[in-house]
C-alpha cells in the first residue's frame, strides 16, 4: 500500500507511504493514486482531500530515481503518461484537493502539489523544479501549471535556475497560499479542507471548472463559461436548501443534489 487513506467526516487524508525514499513517485504509487482519484470522483460523500507525505523530510522528492534507473525506455514512457494522467485527474476531480507540503517537494513532487487546488506549506520545507540540471524539463505539468499560478517571470526564475525556494519566498510569489509551523501543518491543512467541505459540492465542482477552464479563455469566453456553470447551480436542491437555512437561521445541510 503506497497511500494511507484516512477518513475524517467528509474529508480524506491521503499520505504517501515512502518516507525512506522521501515519498518519491514509484509506478506502484502512481497507479494507486490514479485509482484513488477515480474512486474519489464516484464518492459523493467525499467533499475534499488532503494530500501529504509521510515523515517530516519530504512531501515528495519527484520520480523515484532508483526505480527510474532500472526502467526500460518504454517503461519510462508508460510511467510518465501515468503521472501526467494522475495529476490531471486530481485537477479534474469534483472535490478540491489540498496539498500539505510537509517537506521537500521537488520535480514531480512539486508538480503533484501544483495539480492540487490549494497548497499549504510547512515552514522549513523547500520546493523546486530541478529538472534542467538533470538533462530534462519538468514533464508533469510544471512548465504549464507553474506560470498559471505564479506568472511567467517567476516560473522561469524557478525552472531555468532549478533552484529551491523556502516557505517565505513560496508564499510571497503565490506558489502556496498558506504556511504553517511543521508541527501544525497537517491540522491546518485538514481545517482548511473541512472549511472547503462545508460548502455545496456542486458549487465546489463548478467553481473549480470555472477557474481552471476560464483562465486561458478571453474574458468574454470566460464569462460565458462562468455563466453556464452558474446556471447549473441554480437547478440544484442545495441552492434551495441554502436559502431555507438562511431564513431559518441555521447552517445549511448540503447533499450534493
Ligand atoms: N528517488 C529515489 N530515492 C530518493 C529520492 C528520489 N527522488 N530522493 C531521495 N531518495 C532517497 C535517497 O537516495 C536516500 O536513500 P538511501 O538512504 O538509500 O541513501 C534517502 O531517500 C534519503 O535521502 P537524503 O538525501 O539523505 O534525504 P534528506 O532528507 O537529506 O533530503 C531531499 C531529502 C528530497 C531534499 C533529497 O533527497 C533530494 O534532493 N532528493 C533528490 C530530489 C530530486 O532531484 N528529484 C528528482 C526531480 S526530477
Amino acid at each position: 500500500m503506497e497511500l494511507l487513506v484516512e477518513r475524517k467526516g467528509a474529508v480524506e487524508i491521503w499520505t504517501i507511504q515512502g518516507e525512506a525514499r522521501r515519498n518519491s513517485l514509484t509506478m506502484a504509487l502512481v497507479r494507486e493514486l490514479r485509482e484513488r482519484v477515480e474512486a474519489a470522483g464516484r464518492d459523493r460523500s467525499l467533499r475534499a482531500v488532503v494530500l501529504t507525505g509521510a515523515g517530516g523530510r519530504a512531501f515528495c522528492a519527484g520520480a523515484d530515481l532508483k526505480e527510474r534507473a532500472r526502467m526500460t525506455a518504454e517503461e519510462v514512457h508508460g510511467f510518465h503518461a501515468a503521472v501526467r494522467d494522475g495529476f490531471t485527474g486530481i485537477e479534474r476531480a469534483p472535490q478540491p484537493f489540498v496539498a500539505a507540503v510537509n517537506g521537500a517537494a521537488l520535480g514531480g513532487g512539486l508538480e503533484l502539489a501544483l495539480a492540487c487546488d490549494l497548497r499549504v506549506m510547512a515552514e522549513g520545507a523547500e520546493v523546486g523544479l530541478p529538472e534542467v540540471g538533470l538533462g530534462i524539463i519538468p514533464g508533469a505539468g510544471g512548465t504549464a501549471r507553474l506560470p498559471r499560478i505564479v506568472g511567467v517571470g517567476r516560473a522561469k526564475d524557478l525552472v531555468l535556475t532549478g533552484r529551491r525556494v523556502g516557505a517565505a519566498e513560496a508564499i510571497a510569489m503565490g506558489l502556496v497560499s498558506r504556511i504553517a509551523p511543521a508541527a501544525r501543518l497537517r491540522d491546518e491543512a485538514i481545517a482548511l479542507a473541512e472549511q472547503v467541505a462545508r460548502n455545496a459540492p456542486i458549487s465546489l465542482r463548478q467553481a473549480k471548472r470555472a477557474i481552471d477552464g476560464g483562465f486561458d479563455l478571453s474574458l468574454e469566453e470566460a464569462l460565458a463559461l462562468e455563466n453556464r456553470l452558474y446556471q447549473d447551480c441554480l437547478a440544484s436542491k442545495d441552492r434551495v436548501e441554502a436559502l431555507r437555512a438562511f431564513a431559518e437561521k441555521r447552517p445549511p445541510s448540503f447533499t450534493g443534489d
